[in-house]
């Protein structure tokens, strides 16, 4: 994969911790300029993007509710005037609701699904447009293999997840021939959103997989960087497992 073939500007939703961070470090390294958002987390946001600087690369900082129309676009505005058009979008912004599903109630529901289904939507819907005139772009989003598999747990992060992947193939088809529109379906992967997780239930996890280990933010950056390059041509309305093999469990 060489740089020029990653192109030249990057926003990472959910840039400012997890996942997020890991991809916009990654894009840093090559040289790509990145748009790094976040929401409530602006110490956070800043952590990026001095590591991102210290990679060699450079960027900014952007704060907006993925869930809010007019804040995306604002954002998406502001990107473009600050670095230059989008030629990349990756969506990591997410969240999961907390407790089980005796506490699952609409609101809880509908939160999530605005964060993680409409939060999806509106950036991808933002950038669309200028990616299609310009005849390059590729979008990353990140679902979850709660998405796959059944969470009785997380029943609206899992729903939100199922939707992502819905989202992406309808949209790969919608956009193309240009523009080309991927998934990525992380299993466990060691961030803030499973820190709380119970140590034994982590512990099954890591034997489950084929691999014997929990994943790290980086195993997510890799597999992003790979689907926003030119390498990745001929690979459009897909969502990747990467999951060290747990999915494939019944
Ligand atoms: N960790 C896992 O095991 C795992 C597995 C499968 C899929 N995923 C997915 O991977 C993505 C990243 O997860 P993570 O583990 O990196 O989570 P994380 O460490 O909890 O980070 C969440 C990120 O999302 C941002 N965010 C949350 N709500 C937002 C909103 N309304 N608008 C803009 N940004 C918002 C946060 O910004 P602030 O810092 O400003 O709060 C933060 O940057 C999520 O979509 C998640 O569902 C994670």
């Amino acid at each position: 994969m060489t740089d020029e073939a990653l192109g030249r500007v990057a926003l990472v939703t959910g840039g400012s911790r997890g996942i997020g961070r890991a991809i916009a470090e990654a894009l840093g390294k090559r040289g790509v300029k990145v748009a790094i958002n976040w929401v409530t987390n602006e110490l956070a946001a800043q952590k990026t993007l001095e590591e991102v600087r210290a990679g060699g690369g450079d960027g900014a900082t952007y704060q907006a509710d993925v869930a809010s129309e007019r804040e995306v676009g604002k954002m998406v505005t502001a990107v473009e005037s600050d670095l230059g058009p989008i030629d990349m979008l990756v969506t990591s912004a997410g969240i999961m609701e907390a407790g089980g599903y005796q506490q699952l109630d609409l609101e809880t529901f509908q939160q999530v699904m605005r964060v993680n289904v409409e939060g999806t939507f509106l950036p991808v819907m933002a950038v669309k447009d200028g990616m299609i005139a310009r005849g390059r772009g590729s979008i990353v989003c990140i679902s979850s293999i709660a998405g796959l598999r059944s969470r009785p747990r997380v029943i609206a992060y899992s729903t939100s997840k199922a939707a992502v992947i819905g989202f992406v193939r309808s949209c790969a088809g919608a956009f193309g021939p240009n523009v080309r529109v991927n998934g990525i379906a992380p299993g466990l992967i060691r961030t803030d959103m499973t820190e709380s997780m119970d140590p034994d239930v982590l512990a099954g996890m890591e034997q489950e997989a084929f691999v014997k280990r929990l994943g790290v933010p980086s195993d997510i950056s890799a597999a992003v960087l790979f689907l926003l390059s030119d390498g990745a041509g001929f690979i459009s309305g897909q969502t990747f497992v990467v999951d060290g093999g747990r999915v494939t469990l019944p």
